[in-house]
C-alpha cells in the first residue's frame, strides 16, 4: 500500500505516457484549451524529445493554420491568435545577458501574453519562474541521447521511442492550467 502523504498532488504534478507522435498531439490540444492570458510553460528534454511537437499541436488546436517554425536562430517566434498572443521561444543558441535586454524580452513576459520556452535552463537567471514545466524524457534510449544526438540515425531512431512526460505546476496559474486540462483521460498515473 503507497503511503499516500509520499504521493505527489494531483494538481501539481502529472506523468503521462506519450506512446507516439500522436499521444503528444493530443497532450498538446488538451493543453491548448486550458491556456489563459500570462501563463509561462517551460519545455524540458532533449534535442528531438518533442517540445516543438507539442507547441506545433498547441498552435493547431488554437487555430493557427499557418507553418510553426521552430525558432532555433530567431529565438522567438510571436502568434497573435484570437484569444491570446503566444509567444514561442527557443533558447538553445542564445548568448548572454546582453541578448536579453537588446531584444527586449522581458517585456514579452507580461501578464497578456502566453510564453513557452524551449530551453529554459539556457537563458539563465534572465528568465522569470514557470508556472508550469513540461519534461519531455526519450524513453528506452539510455544515454545514447546525450552524446549522439544530431546525428542522422540517431534522429531518424529517436521517432520509434515513446516518451514520458512530467508535467510540474509551480503556481497557482500552473495548477489551475493542469486542472482544467482535463488530462485524466492521458494519465499513466504518478512516479
Ligand atoms: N511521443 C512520441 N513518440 C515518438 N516520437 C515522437 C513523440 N513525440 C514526438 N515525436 C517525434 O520526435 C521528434 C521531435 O522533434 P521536435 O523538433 O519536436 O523536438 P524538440 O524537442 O523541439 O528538439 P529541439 O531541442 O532540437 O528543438 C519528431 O520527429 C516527432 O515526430
Ligand atoms: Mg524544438
Amino acid at each position: 500500500m503507497p503511503d499516500l502523504n509520499q504521493l505527489p498532488d494531483p494538481a501539481t504534478t502529472i506523468s503521462l505516457l506519450l506512446a507516439d507522435e500522436s499521444a503528444t498531439r493530443a497532450l498538446g490540444e488538451a493543453l491548448a484549451a486550458s491556456l489563459f492570458p500570462g501563463l509561462r510553460i517551460y519545455l524540458r528534454g532533449h534535442l528531438g524529445a518533442g517540445k516543438t511537437t507539442l507547441v506545433r499541436s498547441i498552435l493547431k488546436a488554437l487555430g493557427y493554420q499557418g507553418r510553426v517554425k521552430s525558432p532555433t536562430y530567431t529565438l522567438v517566434e510571436l502568434y497573435p491568435l484570437s484569444r491570446l498572443n503566444l509567444y514561442h521561444f527557443d533558447f538553445y543558441r542564445f548568448r548572454d545577458s546582453n541578448e536579453w535586454r537588446e531584444a527586449g524580452f522581458s517585456d514579452y513576459f507580461d501578464h497578456d501574453n502566453v510564453c513557452l520556452v524551449e530551453w529554459p535552463e539556457k537563458a539563465g537567471q534572465n528568465l522569470p519562474d514557470a508556472d508550469l514545466d513540461i519534461a519531455l524524457e526519450v524513453l528506452g534510449y539510455g544515454e545514447h541521447v546525450a552524446t549522439d544526438i544530431g546525428t542522422e540515425a540517431v534522429d531518424a531512431s529517436l521517432d520509434a521511442h515513446p516518451r514520458r512526460a512530467l508535467l510540474r505546476a509551480h503556481s497557482p496559474a500552473g495548477q489551475r492550467c493542469l486542472r482544467s486540462a482535463a488530462l485524466s483521460t492521458l494519465q499513466e498515473g504518478f512516479s
